[in-house]
């Protein structure tokens, strides 16, 4: 029997239980019966958590996009691989067949060859929702380039910062993008951007607005004529299990964004087994996820993990809003979704709207729908599976991470029964453990603590790209020998598992990753401010908003308040991008402090949440008296 598919509970612990006492076995057999390799393996995996290296699958070579799409097209070549829903509704949708994919992808890596770009150099996609984004993700894989996707709503700043940190060769990019009734400017951000990037030597423009841009001379080529000249089909690199598939920049809680990287054949291995398997994908499903493929959920549940499975994908340009809050169940009808996959923050924001937007779409082509992100709220979980699935399609509740690359925690559909609010129970090969703040593994049922993974898996990222001791210092030594993920986990009587939420200074906001630290200093760059300190609070539909205490210099003291709480989210918007800002800020003359100095969060965290009733101890505080001073400046 494969061991590539779950069936039922009894054979979910049958493989459970295999993948811990036998992971090499485990995984050998479902990368040697599900994939195409050049050369197989000589040994499955060699891995050390004390200095935090892991390889998988080692000596195997092997390219990603052979899986994706070349293995696929003798049996599905005029399957629909893609298709394209645009951000207006009265354009018309594309198909996109595996063949075609083969031949747009082949053009692409033709172009990026002959631009000089070869194996192990970094190129940064900075594109919309578009067949492009995609084209060029696997046009990167399938010559060996290191892709860099960077979420098209971050600002140049942010740009600049990420392509300088992996010295990106190329930047892929658009003249502009259509996001509901808006049009950005992607090109005016890239060429701010690039003023501070002397590493870029070419830009590749895809036209999607017709806006009129800057070309630079030397520099900017627009894509379409050199697709157009290109030739349809390429050889692909052959690349070593361990070579670098892409960089992903994910916030850290201090210091600048981490540049995630994901090597190549674990990845795949189980980006592909946990698709299947999270979303109990069958051949002719269509399989939509709402996520931006700038982000990790896109990577691996938009484009690698349905493509290797060979499915057909849904890339949706707009957002849930436009035209109306009907768009999501609009394309679902439209297009015969079976798998439907977005983030508590979109179904908080729909649930607000009246119900006939949902109920007037009968919705019967879904199977499975799934959530991912963040915690999603018991009144969220409800509405989703009684609104939307109908209370007939499980409610798939994945917990992962950017460094994790593949779903961790899930149910399985038709397999585990679900629980509202709780990812439930690890996927084969994942060994979560709950720790003490002594760093002792807590046994039982009924308990809480911090979330560790005591055991590596094929996907997880290899190193943050130049720095491999922040790496092991971030993730391997605040509880030695294990993988801390940052989040606090409960487990209940039956061994589910339900995340509470972080337990460091990332805070989640509409489900992206934000650390306090860049927006702080982004903040400190006003010229009146002294000193600032970001906290999370609840917030309705975005899951957390920021709240930001602001100590201004003498210099700020007489200035208009408001005025100055613009410009700050201004600084914020142009230095990070407009989903860091601030939803309130309180100038206060100090931040409560130990006596080495460290701002007090948990303090402010209660504050901002309006909950006086017990600061704990603040007397080892070197300035208690401000506790009292901003809780008053709130009230
Ligand atoms: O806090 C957890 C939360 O999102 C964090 C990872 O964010 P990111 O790297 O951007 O990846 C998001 C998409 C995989 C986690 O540390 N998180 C993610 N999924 C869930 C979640 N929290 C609760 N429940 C989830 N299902």
């Amino acid at each position: 029997m494969s061991y590539y598919k779950i069936h039922d509970l009894e054979n979910y612990f049958k493989m459970y239980k295999k993948s811990v006492r036998e992971p090499r076995k485990f995984w050998d057999r479902i990368a040697d019966e599900n994939f195409t390799w050049y050369q197989k393996w000589d040994k499955v995996f060699e891995v050390d958590m004390q200095e935090a290296n892991f390889k998988w699958f080692l000596n195997a070579k092997v390219n990603i996009t052979k899986n994706c799409i070349d293995r696929h097209l003798a049996k599905r070549g005029d399957k629909t691989a893609i298709i394209f829903e645009p951000n207006d509704p009265s354009e018309a949708a594309q198909h996109i067949s595996y063949n075609e994919l083969y031949v747009r992808v082949s053009k692409m890596a033709n172009v990026l060859r002959d631009q000089g770009i070869k194996k192990g150099d970094r190129v940064c996609i900075y594109l919309p929702m578009i067949p492009e984004l995609a084209v060029a993700v696997l046009a990167c894989a399938r010559i060996g380039a290191i892709h860099s996707v960077v979420f098209a709503g971050f600002s140049s700043s942010a740009v600049a910062s990420r392509i300088n940190d992996s010295e990106c060769k190329m930047v892929i990019t658009s003249d502009g993008s259509y996001r509901g009734n808006k049009s950005i400017d992607l090109k005016g951000i890239v060429d701010e951007a690039l003023e501070k990037c002397p590493c870029v030597e070419t830009v590749l423009v895809v036209n999607r607005t017709n806006t009129e841009v800057t070309m630079k001379e030397g520099r900017d080529l627009w894509l379409q004529p050199l697709m157009d000249a290109a030739i349809g089909n390429n050889v692909a690199e052959i690349m070593d299990a361990e070579d670098p598939l892409f960089i992903l920049y994910t916030s850290g809680s201090t210091g600048k964004p981490k540049g995630m990287v994901h090597s190549t054949a674990g990845y795949m291995v189980y980006t592909a087994y946990t698709f299947k398997n999270v979303f109990n994908y069958e051949e002719n499903d269509v399989y939509w996820c709402t996520a931006d493929i700038g982000w990790i959920t896109g990577h691996s549940y938009i484009l690698y993990g349905p493509l290797l499975n060979g499915a057909t994908t849904v890339i949706f340009e707009g957002v849930p809003s436009y035209p109306d809050f009907s768009r999501f169940w609009e394309v679902i009808e439209k297009h015969k979704v079976t798998q439907f996959y977005t983030a508590p923050t979109a179904i908080r924001a729909l649930a607000k709207e009246s119900l006939d937007y949902v109920q007037k779409f009968p919705l019967s082509s879904l199977k499975v729908i799934g959530s991912v992100g963040e915690p999603i709220n018991e009144e969220a979980w409800h509405w989703y599976n009684d609104h939307v699935g109908g209370k007939r399609c499980p409610l798939v509740d994945t917990w992962w991470q950017t460094e994790t690359g593949g779903i961790m925690i899930s149910p399985i559909p038709f397999v585990t029964p679900t629980k509202p609010t709780y990812a439930s129970l690890p996927l084969p090969g994942i060994q979560p453990v709950l720790m003490d703040e002594l760093r002792n593994e807590i046994e039982g049922n009924q308990v809480t603590g911090a979330l560790c993974i005591k055991f590596p898996w094929p996907s997880m990222a290899r190193t943050i790209w130049g720095d491999h001791q922040r790496y092991k210092e971030t993730y391997f030594t605040a509880f030695p020998g294990k993988y801390f993920t940052g989040d606090g986990a409960l487990r209940d009587e039956v061994g589910y598992y339900r995340i509470t939420g972080r337990v460091d200074d990332v805070i989640i906001v509409s489900g992206h990753n934000l650390g306090t630290a860049p927006i702080e200093d982004a903040i400190n760059e006003h010229p009146a401010v002294a000193e600032s300190a970001i906290v999370g609070f609840p917030h309705d539909i975005k899951g957390n908003a920021l709240y930001g205490f602001i100590i201004l210099k003498e210099t700020g003291e007489g200035r208009d308040r408001n005025n100055l709480a613009i410009e700050i989210n201004q600084l914020i918007s142009d230095q990070i991008g407009p989903i860091a800002k601030l939803d309130k800020i309180q100038f206060v003359s100090g931040l409560p402090k130990t006596r080495s100095g460290k701002i007090m969060r948990r303090i402010l965290r209660k504050i901002a949440e309006g909950d006086f009733s017990n600061f704990g101890d603040i007397s080892t505080l070197l300035n208690p008296e401000i506790v009292e001073e901003i809780k008053n400046g709130k009230l």
